[in-house]
């Protein structure tokens, strides 16, 4: 029987996020520092059979019906194809989809069709090679940009690309980034950014908002906003543009927080369960499993972690903490 994931203010979690490695092949400065960080060791990740048990507890136990990967990196999980095969063959099947920074997607987009992935979404902040190396110190552009044209080939549609604007680096190419985007049938999203960096060094002074982001592209563009009503619980405020129907969506996290609809869960490469991607707590499920626990007692267990979920994420209170674990570590 199914029991869902509901917490103490209405909101019903039935999209799982799962982060497969904290490792990235990039370094991006809004993300973390150019040496890396320290990778969680090998015995503390979730083998492959852990993660599909837990994501069949998910699916088939909990009312999840979308399964996002994420990382880190999530290409860099040799199992991926693997456990994406095990998802999409559980019943019900679940929605699925892939955000990735688009290295070797060239290559592995056409596996990952074949294992039942239906789409994916790819960051990419900018066109220009050595804006690209500034900001993600790696000299990998031509690399997204092919791995962009795989996923499209590969039907892994609609692909949806992230772009996280920053002040005095690539907030110029906003209008560029949007006709290439155009140009190639992608659907992209401007971000503004969170404080997540494992460097802490996020300034909301510096931040580029949303309402700087519309203005940018009004120049430009003739942007329409879409009907809010068929929005639900996305992420994303879409913007017809030049009368559609192509749109342009703006992720406005800080300014204009959608924590109200969230429908999000995630579960971190090492088994831990955050009911946001704010959260203070995490509840343990690795060692539930290790422990040799029921499905029934893991479920319980991921429950009781979702019913305590916050109202939002705090950014905006005077109290406001960064949480311990960077985006890298917690799943984009
Ligand atoms: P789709 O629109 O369904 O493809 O999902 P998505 O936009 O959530 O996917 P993606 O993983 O590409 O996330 C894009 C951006 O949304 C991230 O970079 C975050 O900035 C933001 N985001 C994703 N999940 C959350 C969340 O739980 N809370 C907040 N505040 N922002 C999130
Ligand atoms: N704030 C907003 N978005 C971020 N991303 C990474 N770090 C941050 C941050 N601090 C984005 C990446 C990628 C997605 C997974 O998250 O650009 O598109
Ligand atoms: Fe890697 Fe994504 Fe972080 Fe960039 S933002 S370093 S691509 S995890």
């Amino acid at each position: 029987m199914t029991q869902v994931l509901a917490d103490s203010y209405g909101r019903v979690a039935t999209d799982l996020r799962v982060s497969l490695t904290d490792r990235c092949n990039l370094r991006c400065t809004y993300c973390m520092p150019p040496e890396g960080l320290e990778w969680l060791p090998k015995p503390e990740l979730l083998t492959d059979d852990e993660l599909n048990q837990l994501i069949r507890i998910g699916v088939t136990m909990l009312g999840i019906d979308e399964v996002r990967f994420t990382g880190g990196e999530p290409l860099l999980r040799r199992g991926l194809v693997g456990v994406i095969g095990a998802t999409t063959a559980l019943s019900p099947r679940p929605k699925t989809a892939l955000t990735t920074n688009g290295i070797g997607l060239t290559r592995t987009a056409a596996p990952l069709a074949e294992a039942g992935l239906d789409r994916v979404n790819v960051s990419l902040d900018t066109l220009r090679p050595d804006v690209f190396e500034q900001l993600a110190r790696r000299r990998r552009l031509d690399d997204v940009l092919g791995g962009l044209a795989g996923a499209a080939e590969a039907g892994l549609t609609p692909v949806k690309v992230n772009t996280v604007l920053m002040r005095d680096i690539n907030d110029v190419e906003a209008p560029d980034l949007l006709r290439y985007c155009l140009d190639h049938g992608y659907q992209l999203r401007f971000i503004e950014q969170m404080p997540l960096d494992a460097q802490h060094n996020w300034r909301r002074d510096t931040m580029i908002t949303a309402d700087e982001i519309l203005d940018r592209l009004s120049a430009d563009f003739h942007l329409e906003a879409a009907d809010s009503e068929t929005r639900g619980s996305a992420p994303a405020e879409l913007f017809y543009v030049d009368g559609g129907p192509e749109t342009v969506g703006v992720i406005g996290s800080v300014t204009r927080p959608f924590c109200g609809a969230c429908d999000r869960v995630r579960l971190t490469a090492d088994g831990q369960i955050r009911n946001c991607l704010f959260a203070r707590e995490e509840s343990d499920l690795r060692s539930l499993l290790r422990e040799g626990a029921s499905d029934e007692r893991i479920a319980e267990s991921w429950r009781a972690a979702v019913a305590t979920k916050m109202p939002g994420h705090g950014i905006n209170d005077p109290s406001f903490l960064q949480p311990a674990r960077p985006m890298s570590a917690i799943g984009g």
